[in-house]
Formats: structure tokens, sequence, C-alpha cells
């Protein structure tokens, strides 16, 4: 049984993500780089978490001219990085050159809409013609699907339309999951581990119910108990 659980390494230096994955390590094969680490620490944070024999997620979410994310990809490729992200607002001859520079072997997702735009944010910047997110994030993954993506990040309330739109192999990345009975934290559209894997999401990211939880292992442990129950209770 696959292990779908990503907790990101939201911390400002190696030693802090040195302790996350002390602590970790035993429950978990992938954990997401972002921006915060990437640009304190740089290649090196991916060489650390490839010293505990785990998978890395690139969580910079390139989005520039073709030839330029074509290189950025090609580097992360020469990384080892096993999951890189893009958005797909770049369009898809950005995708299509993301997808020429990452080669075959990453997992390349798209970022659709940011969550963290809500609808006055949106017509802000598109205006009042512009589809409405929920249309317009189906509609992002079909054109990241058609550029040869692997796959998307898509938050809990999006998961049934993405899946909809795209076929049974395209990947759903769900950051936003939330245990039952956790603290659901800046995250108010939550979802549980089990009712996001049952609503069609491939991989959980899941920081702070794990990273800030009393022994974060046991909390890693009890989430891949629920999603199990949840992909029995679907097969
Ligand atoms: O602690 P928490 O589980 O909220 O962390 C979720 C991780 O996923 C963070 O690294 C956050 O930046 C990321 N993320 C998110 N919501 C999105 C996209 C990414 O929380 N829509």
């Amino acid at each position: 049984m696959s292990n779908p659980i990503i907790v990101p390494l939201d911390v400002p230096d190696a030693d802090a993500a040195r302790r996350l994955l002390d602590a970790l390590s035993p429950s978990v094969d992938q954990f997401k780089i972002g921006k915060q680490l990437f640009t304190a620490v740089g290649p090196r944070a991916v060489d650390l978490v490839h010293s505990y024999d785990k998978r890395v997620f690139l969580d910079l979410k390139y989005h520039d001219i073709p030839n330029t994310v074509q290189q950025a990809a090609a580097s992360a490729d020469g990384l080892g990085v096993w999951m890189l992200n893009v958005h797909v607002a770049g369009g898809s001859a950005m995708l299509r050159a993301a997808r020429e520079g990452a080669g075959r072997r990453m997992l390349l997702i798209g970022v659709t809409v940011l969550t963290s735009l809500d609808d006055e944010l949106w017509t802000e910047v598109h205006g009042d013609g512009a589809l409405a997110i929920p249309e317009q994030v189906p509609r992002m993954a079909n054109v990241a699907e058609a550029a040869g993506l692997d796959g998307v990040v898509a938050s809990p309330r999006e998961i049934a339309s993405v899946r909809t739109a795209c076929g049974d192999a395209f990947r759903i990345v769900t950051p936003g999951v939330r245990p039952a009975g956790s603290d659901h934290g800046d995250q108010r559209r939550a979802m549980t581990p089990g009712e996001a894997v049952s609503a069609g999401a491939d991989y959980l990211v899941i920081g702070r119910p794990i990273t800030q939880a009393d022994d974060p292992s046991a909390a890693a442990r009890a989430v891949l108990e629920e999603v199990e129950r949840a992909r029995s209770q679907r097969s």
C-alpha cells in the first residue's frame, strides 16, 4: 500500500528540517520543500531529504517564459527531485517546455488557482467577465493534462471537479487536509484524509497536524490508517 502523505518542511533552516526528518522518517516517505527552506538552504535541502532516503516534492511553483522554466525544470531533474510544480497560468507553451525540461522521471504537477484567492481578489485581476473560480479550476486542469503534466494541486473542494474533468491516471495532490478532531488553523475548507482519498486525491499534503503533534510519527501513522480504511471501502 503506497503512502500518500507529503509533509511540508515549512522551516527556516537545515537544523529544523533535520529535526522533522528525524522525527518523521519512520512513517513518511515524501517531504515538500518550499520557497522558505529552498531560499535559505538551496539544493542542500534536497540533498538532506535524500540522505534520509526520502522523496522530494520541490514546491517552487515556476511561472516564467517557456525557456526559463524548461531550464529550471531540467535543473530540478538534475537534483533527483521526485515531484515538481509549475503554474498552469503560464500557458500551454510554458507547460510543454516544463515537461521537456523535466523529462519523464519526475512527476510534473500544475497549480491552477491559488486557494488564497477569493472571488473578490480573482475579479480584481481578471475582470467581471472572467469565469468563476469553480469553473476555472477544471478548465486549467484540462490544459495541464493536454500539455503532458501528470496532475494538479487541488484543494478539497476542487477534487471532485478535477477528477471528473481529467482521466483516472491524472494525479491530484491535496493540501488543506485535517484529521478529524485536529485544529483547522487557517485552512477554512478542510477535509479529513479519508474524505480526501474517497473524493479522489492521490497525495495529501499535511503539515501542522503532523509536525506539531506531540508524537509526529504516531500522528502520521494515524493518518495512514485512516487512508487505508477509506481505500478499502472504495475498492
Ligand atoms: O500546515 P498545513 O497542513 O496547513 O500545511 C499545508 C502545506 O500546503 C503548506 O506548506 C502550505 O503552504 C501548502 N498549501 C496549502 N494550501 C494550498 C496550497 C499549498 O496549505 N492551497
